[in-house]
């Protein structure tokens, strides 16, 4: 079985909804889920799992600076997370306020690791993760779910060789 943590800053509910979706996506896909807030989450948390999925609402056209800095303090554990298994997800107030840069600023931090990035799969018309725009609605929550399966599924393979 593998280990998929999924960390999230949300101030006002929507990518917390988004986080709890790509959490349930990856147990049904088979893995141990671990789903924490980016004020519970330690770096320890990141060099235990086999998988890894960040989301943050959209700030200013990239991820909101809570997510930032989490990010930024993990490079005390440099060399640690690589291989692993990596995808991003985020809620921005519009349709084009700059959610996919969002999503390529989480995935950026995840390659600078050395891991391996997971894509939105093209039944749920997403590129470089699953967005939502404000609260997540079906398609988007699917969306959620779907990316979260794929991370456990991957995981698994990654895992196990
Ligand atoms: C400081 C701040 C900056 C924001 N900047 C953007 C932005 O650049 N583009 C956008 O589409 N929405 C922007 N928003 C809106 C949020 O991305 C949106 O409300 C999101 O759904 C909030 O997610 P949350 O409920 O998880 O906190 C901003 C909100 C705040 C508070």
């Amino acid at each position: 079985m593998s280990k998929v943590l999924v960390v999230y800053h949300s101030r006002s509910g929507n990518t917390a909804k988004m986080a709890e979706a790509v959490a349930e996506g990856a147990k049904n896909g088979g893995a141990d889920v671990v789903l924490k807030t980016v004020d519970e989450a330690a770096l320890e948390d990141l060099a235990a799992a086999d998988g890894i999925v960040f989301g943050a609402p959209t700030y200013f056209g990239t991820l909101s600076g809570e997510m930032k800095s989490f990010i930024d303090k993990s490079v005390r554990i440099r060399g640690k997370l690589e291989s692993k298994v990596g995808a991003a997800f985020t809620s921005s107030g519009s349709l084009s306020g700059g959610n996919e840069t969002t999503l390529i600023s989480i995935i950026e931090g995840m390659l600078i690791h050395g891991m391996i990035i997971v894509g939105d799969p093209i039944e749920t018309g997403g590129h470089y993760g699953a967005v939502a725009v404000g609260s997540p609605d079906a398609e988007a929550l699917m969306a959620c779910r779907k990316l979260g399966d794929r991370v456990a599924k991957f995981a698994k393979i990654i895992a196990s060789a």
